[in-house]
């Protein structure tokens, strides 16, 4: 196995590396015209690589078969990289050691950038990091891109108080849905305590789920206690999320649904914005309307 191998996502994960390769390009643009820090952070880099498994093709009449194959293209740390005018600082975290040895021979094949390449849980990293005087004099995007439902709400709580960065986040859907079940007394400690951090509060038992009325038989015997169902199909718990998030960053932007057209949604990308000035918000919309109108 080759240092970077990562296979991961599927077809989605190449629309969500356009969106966030176009928004990066246009970030850089826009905030050095006036700011001298403008950083990136991945906070859940990979390796810089993304694995892709070309399926086989069966011969037809025009073309001969052709074998599967693997090809390696950028991932989002790299994409980062590329960005011209490019980035005063980039922040590469990764719990995993292969992906650390990864990203830090891609820092070797950039010599002259300031690049950091740090091990550990990104939730500790950014919670105990975060704080900083430094944030009014600089800028960052940061890109959440875990595998689940990694990213605790408190961290994006402490990324908001900056006001200073700008935050992908590629939020699963389909873990809120797996485990926010149907009926509540089917979500067991551990699920709610999941539940609980992602969300950063409880109160999504009774704002996702209502009361069902005991259900009796003709001479009112209790057939079926109270029961807590959940009201909010996937679209719901999507506007749920955003909702959320709109609590402590000043814009989120409409999320983008991925796969785009499979239903139901897997995943919606989030861009939430910290920085409360107009300014601030008015370009980040700018950005969002350009990606909607060029994809
Ligand atoms: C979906 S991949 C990121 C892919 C990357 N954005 C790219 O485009 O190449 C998720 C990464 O998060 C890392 N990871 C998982 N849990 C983590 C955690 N708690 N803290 C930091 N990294 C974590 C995994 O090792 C994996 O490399």
């Amino acid at each position: 196995m080759r240092e970077d191998d990562h296979e991961f996502g599927g077809q989605h994960t190449e629309i969500k590396l356009a969106i966030v390769e176009k928004y990066l390009k246009r970030y850089s643009a826009a905030l050095h015209t006036w700011c001298d820090n403008v950083w990136y952070i991945d906070a859940f880099a990979g390796t810089g690589s993304r694995t892709v498994r070309v399926k086989a093709k069966e011969g037809d009449l025009f073309d001969e078969p052709a074998p599967e194959y693997v090809e390696q293209r950028r991932g989002s740390a790299k994409i980062a990289l590329d960005i011209d005018p490019p980035f005063d600082r980039l922040v590469f975290m990764d719990s995993k050691p292969r992906h650390i040895a990864a990203l830090n021979t891609l820092k070797a094949s950039y010599p002259g950038r300031d690049i950091d390449v740090v091990q550990g849980d990104a939730n500790e990293l950014i919670q105990k990091e975060i704080k900083w005087d430094g944030w009014k004099k600089t800028r960052a995007v940061m890109f959440l891109d875990p595998y689940g439902m990694e990213v605790e709400w408190d961290t994006l709580r402490l990324i908001a108080e900056t006001k200073a960065i700008d935050v992908w986040y590629l939020f699963s859907l389909s873990g809120l849905y797996r485990q926010a079940a149907r009926d509540l007394s089917k979500i067991d400690a551990k699920k709610e305590r999941a539940l609980n951090r992602m969300l950063g509060t409880d109160a999504w038992k009774s704002e996702l789920y209502s009361p069902i009325q005991p259900a009796k038989d003709l001479l009112g015997v209790i057939e079926r206690e109270e029961v807590r169902q959940r009201d909010a199909d996937v679209a719901g718990l999507e506007s749920y999320v955003r909702d959320r998030l709109a609590q402590i960053f000043p814009r989120v932007l409409e999320p983008w649904p991925l796969p785009p057209k499979e239903r139901p949604q897997r995943f919606s990308l989030f861009c939430a914005i910290s920085n409360p000035s107009d300014r601030a918000i008015k370009l980040a919309e700018q950005f969002g309307r350009s990606i909607i109108d060029s994809m």
